[in-house]
């Protein structure tokens, strides 16, 4: 852990001085160097995070002890908040995600953790709680229980119906693993008990109002309503490889879909995160990223019915819901739309005084480095009226239509969202603690780390993250089921009141290893950032080194500042103005220099200053001088200006 604070600081600190020199910053490419920055972060923060995410599992966590084996703890942290309890949303991703991982590499110790999550699942879907019992199935739906898997049962935002469906989710993805390597009848009798509650869960309760995932609005959730359908569209297929009846799940997951459909705005251009509520909320929220994240299935290319990460509703809902962060964070200020910024839950939020949160800012990266993907495999992006403006963010001159691979429109594009992507892994770079923690919260003002320490989901969003950039995806989810991404013509609340019993089987037989030692292995690779001095493609530079020529005659000991309204140029503070160099004055041509990096697309005023050698300031005559830093493939600007 010693050279972590050097090497983090290293990331963003070459960013910036290797910028700040014209010379070298005309060889070396500001893309070049912030995808070098994250590749330094991603394997730094790699092994940190899988690690503490561990530590806050029971029963062997470092960081959780009290916790039952298989308990996720939301996070060591007993006050300010008590997120010592286990939520069932928050255990289904982050063990979506170690199964993921699973899948890719074989790990023993990784499969007695699943194991061991699955039999605590069996057990806490019997524990009676606040929203009901197993008998007609509604305690599935209570949100957080004692981390000794006992009920919680002060007030609180109950019920929330996303826990089974992700529930099933996550322990879909094993069985099929299970399956694939010879194991059906371990699936038989120890998981599918389990994963058929939940389903008849959503079957019958998926048309029922509940509260959202930030625990505050009861109504719609458009992040629940996505999981609910491709949990009926998995839990099916799953069924029938068993030989087990799915009439049910097949007749209700198409009007999941359906109703998943009216979430849209198609004159906000996103996906409403609540519906059937009345909060004054403008809906934008980070709800519909997380949405087209876990959705995401590399095999279902960029439909929108399912809002895969590339369709053209989740990418133009990804520019509205970061966009509504721009203006509210201070860390913020004065980052032009197209660069990456914090990203948070939703802007009215208050929780904390309403700050940006990692795995937000993470899953924005995500999204992009899932579209990156298929748009790889698939060898074309398709812009669309809807996608245009977050395309042309990133590309001003782009407009509608196809784009095949090899073509100068597509890598420009590809270029650009993939710096776009590496933008927020290098946002959360910058304000995760200095020994990798990730906890909630960063702060809006300051970017201190806050709220619950070591959050489960911070890791669990970071790891998923880390993986899709490096071209790791998770298996399809639609698989052969052509009606998966099919909608209805006419939407029904079609539901299905179904039957629960608890899982009787709780364990799993030994040594399930897999059949072949071959693990599947990516055959992704992506193509380097194209420099911008080659003539053809290019990206669009998120920052510009610019350079300042002022000409003014000065005497001995007079200096040549320039301040301006940026906090590069000192925000008009004289004593953080940036001083010129006269390494190059001559009295026939009084030139003084200096180069500094700002933001591509941001305006600028300025006015150059003389300091006098007692210190006193010469002003230059009014009105301020004013640009904008341009905002096109070029990397290096310039102002050449005489004093007035
Ligand atoms: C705790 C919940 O976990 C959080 O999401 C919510 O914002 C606050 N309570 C305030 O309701
Ligand atoms: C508050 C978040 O809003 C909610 O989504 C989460 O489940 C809990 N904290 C626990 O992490």
């Amino acid at each position: 852990m010693q050279g972590l604070t050097s090497l983090f600081l290293l990331g963003t600190f070459a960013f910036q001085t290797i910028l700040g020199y014209p010379g070298s910053s005309r060889v070396r490419r500001e893309g070049v160097i912030l995808k070098r920055a994250v590749d330094n972060f991603v394997a730094t923060e790699e092994p940190i995070a899988f690690e503490k995410l561990l530590a806050n599992i029971g029963s062997s966590g470092s960081e959780v002890q009290g916790a039952s084996s298989g308990v996720v703890v939301a996070s060591p942290s007993k006050s300010n908040p008590d997120y010592f309890y286990t939520w069932t949303r928050d255990a289904a991703l982050v063990f979506k995600a170690i199964t993921e991982r699973f899948i890719n590499k074989y790990d023993a110790s990784l499969q007695t953790q699943i194991q061991n999550y699955i039999v605590a699942q069996a057990k806490l879907q019997t524990v009676s709680n606040p929203s009901g019992s197993l008998s007609d199935g509604k305690g599935l739906g209570e949100a957080k229980y004692q981390v000794d898997l006992s009920a919680f049962t002060d007030g609180w935002g109950r019920p929330q119906r996303d826990g089974p469906a992700l529930r099933a989710i996550a322990l879909i993805t094993y069985s099929k693993w299970l399956i694939a390597n010879g194991y059906t009848s371990t699936v038989n009798t120890v998981v599918w008990p389990v994963i058929r509650n939940d389903l008849n869960y959503v079957a019958q309760y998926w048309n029922q109002t509940g509260f959202d995932l930030w625990e505050e609005v009861n109504g719609s959730s458009f992040f629940t309503v996505a999981a609910q359908h491709r949990s009926l569209v998995e839990g099916s297929a799953l069924a029938k490889t068993l030989g087990i009846n799915h009439d049910a799940y097949d007749a209700i997951a198409p009007h999941i879909l359906c109703f998943q459909q009216t979430f849209w705005s198609p004159s906000g251009g996103y996906a409403l995160a609540n519906i059937n509520v009345n909060n004054g909320r403008s809906a934008k929220d980070g709800n519909s990223i997380l949405a087209s994240i876990h959705n995401f299935d590399p095999a279902l290319g960029c439909d929108s019915a399912t809002f895969q990460p590339c369709s053209d509703r989740a990418l133009s809902s990804h520019k509205v819901v970061v966009d509504s962060f721009r203006g509210i964070y201070s860390i913020n200020a004065g980052i032009p739309s197209g660069s990456a910024v914090a990203v948070g839950r939703y802007s009215e939020d208050v929780y904390y005084n309403g700050n940006p949160w990692y795995l937000l800012t993470l899953a924005a990266a995500e999204q992009l480095y899932d579209a990156l993907y298929v748009w790889q495999t698939t060898g074309s992006i398709t812009v669309t009226s809807v996608s245009l403006s977050f395309f042309q963010d990133l590309v001003p001159s782009v407009q509608a239509g196809t784009y095949k691979a090899g073509t100068e429109t597509y890598t420009t594009i590809y270029n650009a969202v993939y710096l776009y992507a590496d933008g927020f892994v290098n946002i959360v770079s910058q304000y995760a603690a200095s020994d990798g923690s990730l906890d909630e919260q960063y702060d809006r003002n300051s970017g201190t780390p806050l709220s619950a320490r070591d959050l489960t989901w911070s890791y669990a969003a970071f790891l998923t993250a880390a993986a899709r950039r490096s071209g790791l995806v998770p298996p399809s989810w639609a698989g052969a089921d052509s009606t998966a991404t099919s909608v209805p013509g006419v939407c029904k609340a079609t539901s299905q009141a179904g039957s629960y019993s608890a899982a009787t089987a709780l364990s799993f037989p030994a040594s399930q290893t897999p059949i072949t030692t071959a693990v599947p292995t990516s055959t992704f690779t992506r193509p380097t950032v194209t420099p911008t001095t080659t003539t053809g493609s290019c990206t669009v530079a998120t920052a510009v080194a610019v350079t300042f020529n002022e000409l003014k005659s000065t005497s001995w000991g007079q200096t040549v500042k320039v301040v301006g309204n940026v906090a590069a140029l000192g925000n008009w503070d004289t004593s953080k103005a940036v001083t010129l160099s006269a390494s190059q004055y001559s009295s026939s041509n009084p030139l003084w220099t200096v180069t500094v990096t700002l933001p591509a697309g941001q305006s600028v005023e300025y006015k150059y200053i003389v300091v006098n050698t007692d210190s006193s300031i010469t002003w230059e005559a009014d009105p301020n001088r004013a640009f904008t830093v341009p905002r096109t493939c070029a990397t290096t600007s310039s102002r050449t200006d005489t004093w007035r």
